[in-house]
């Protein structure tokens, strides 16, 4: 690598999971049991800057102004390792990262974080990899980053090979496909952070959830109902599948040993509020989801989405309803500072 130090700046954006990815075949490569599929947000996103510096003599990771040490630093340097080891070279790395959201909240900001750090990183490598690459590169360091490569609807392929070559998330159809689809995000007041990380919860989950094998014998067909749905824009086929997606995933998180419960009773209050809206209106005009976090996104059209949101941000515990929808996927951007 050149003496002079190399920069680079990518941004990205949340996705949130329709049909969730929860559990690993391969620790090291984070390739899933079973492929997922998700929306790209619009609105959140998160910008970072890698800067390889021959001076430097360590990673340093700076986020939303603030230095990081511990986890935080290591799962970053982790991947940087990586990165390093494709181009070659040991040269140590700044990383400047801002969100314009909640960091660790619940929004999904690893996905959006090491979206980003992968694309930022490899330009600054001079890697100059293929949109699957970059998807598989951002995998090692969150799997749902996998799928914030792409903006719209994407799907992330389990694949089979135990190399991990065919594991990687596609784009299946741009923002402007179905531009009425609101996701009204209900933001739980005082969410309480992850106790456990994610990779860890999932593979807790595999080991001891006695419904985990059922619900990947349900998974195939679940996907794909849902991938037909999506394209003919069916809206209460996509948000009941959309419900009993969710259902499934709470059950198999609360049936692991020890538990493990990410909803607050608001929470809760959102998914019974949603249920009973679609019981009064006597058809589904609206379809709840959640990650491993406190908050429920709620997809819904846009001709319901004033009502709704009104609705929702009378529930006791609900401290604001963000209303996003499909958006764009990762890409460079000019030379920015943090
Ligand atoms: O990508 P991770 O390791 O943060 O795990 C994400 C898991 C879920 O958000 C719960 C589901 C998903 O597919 O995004």
């Amino acid at each position: 690598m050149a003496r002079r130090p190399v920069e680079a700046s990518f941004e990205a954006a949340p996705n949130i999971a329709l049909v969730k990815y929860w559990g690993v075949r391969d620790e090291a490569l984070g390739l899933p049991y079973n492929s997922s599929l998700s929306v790209t947000l619009n609105r959140l996103r998160t910008r970072t800057t890698v800067r390889f510096d021959p001076k430097l003599s360590s990673d340093r990771f700076l986020l939303d102004g603030e230095a990081q040490s511990g986890g935080p630093l290591t799962s970053v340097s982790g991947f940087l390792d990586t990165v390093r080891a494709i181009a070659r070279f040991e040269t140590h790395a700044l990383v400047r990262s801002t969100n314009n959201f909640q960091t660790a909240s619940g929004l999904a900001s690893s996905a959006s974080g090491f979206a980003a750090l992968a694309g930022a990183a490899s330009l600054a490598a001079g890697l100059h990899l293929s949109p699957a690459d970059l998807s598989r590169l951002a995998r090692l360091g969150s799997g749902s980053a996998s799928r914030s490569l792409f903006g719209g609807f994407v799907e992330w392929r389990a694949g089979t090979r135990s190399d991990g070559r065919d594991c990687f998330a596609r784009p299946l159809h741009p923002p402007s496909h179905w531009p009425s689809l609101v996701d009204l995000v209900a933001i739980i007041a005082d969410a309480p952070t992850k106790p456990v990380r994610s990779s860890v919860a999932m593979q807790r989950t595999v080991a001891t959830s006695p419904t985990y094998a059922q619900r990947q014998r349900e998974l195939p067909r679940r996907l794909r109902a849902m991938k037909r749905a999506i394209a003919v824009r069916d809206a209460p086929t996509l948000f009941d599948l959309t419900m009993e997606e969710c259902d499934s995933f709470r059950n198999v998180c609360e049936t692991t040993v020890p538990t493990l419960d990410y909803l607050v009773p608001a929470s809760r209050a959102v998914l019974a509020d949603v249920r009973a809206a679609n019981e009064e209106n006597g058809t589904t005009l609206a379809g709840y989801t959640h990650d491993a976090g406190a908050h429920v996104h709620v997809f819904t059209l846009q001709r319901h989405a004033g009502t709704l949101r009104r609705r929702l941000a009378r529930i006791h515990g609900v401290a604001k309803v963000l209303a996003l929808s499909p958006g764009r996927g990762a890409r460079p951007i000019r030379r920015w500072r943090a």
